[in-house]
């Protein structure tokens, strides 16, 4: 692909992926508000974004998705670098600015991704292929763990309900 074309793609998969959750922000909020019809219009649409964002990615694979191995790679670096560099200048802002929800949103993601980290570099230095483990997934901070469901999310504490399984 061209490079202008390749940048606008990628540009237009971007704006698609985010129009996707604020369009179902937008319908939870009109749900708030008791107008069903247009939750359904706005839920309608954020699935429609969703398409173009697959359909754009799809043409823009090659330059998104690699093979297995450079996208545990490259994964692992995002979350290295996200939790170590990105999170905590956020972090000091927000504690700067008094804003303690968000700092604490922050760090709370930036544990997180450590997390993360600690995964792709299990699955890129220890043979995990042949394992077949069930993921558990917080959803209020998304800690991941594969060991066995937690009691408690050693980040946010959320109890063991509130715990996504991945995987079985
Ligand atoms: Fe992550
Ligand atoms: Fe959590």
């Amino acid at each position: 692909m061209k490079e202008k074309t390749k940048a606008n793609v990628y540009t237009a998969f971007i704006g698609e992926a985010k129009a996707y959750f604020r369009l179902l922000a937008y319908a939870e909020k009109a749900e708030e508000e008791e107008v069903p019809q247009i939750a359904l219009l706005f839920r309608a649409i954020a699935e429609a974004e969703r398409v173009h964002a697959t359909r754009h990615m799809n043409l823009a694979k090659d330059i998104i998705v690699k093979d297995t191995d450079t996208n545990l790679r490259n994964s692992f670096k995002r979350e290295k670098s996200i939790s170590e560099n990105e999170y905590p200048n956020f972090i000091k802002d927000a504690e700067m600015e008094g804003e303690q929800a968000a700092a604490l949103t922050f760090s709370q993601a930036r544990d997180a991704e450590s997390y993360h980290a600690k995964l792709y570099e299990r699955a890129i230095y220890h043979v995990i292929r042949d394992e077949t483990k069930a993921y558990y997934v917080c959803q209020v901070c998304g800690y991941v763990t594969s060991n066995k469901l937690p009691e408690k999310c050693p980040i946010c504490g959320a109890t063991k309900d509130k715990f996504k399984t991945v995987g079985e």
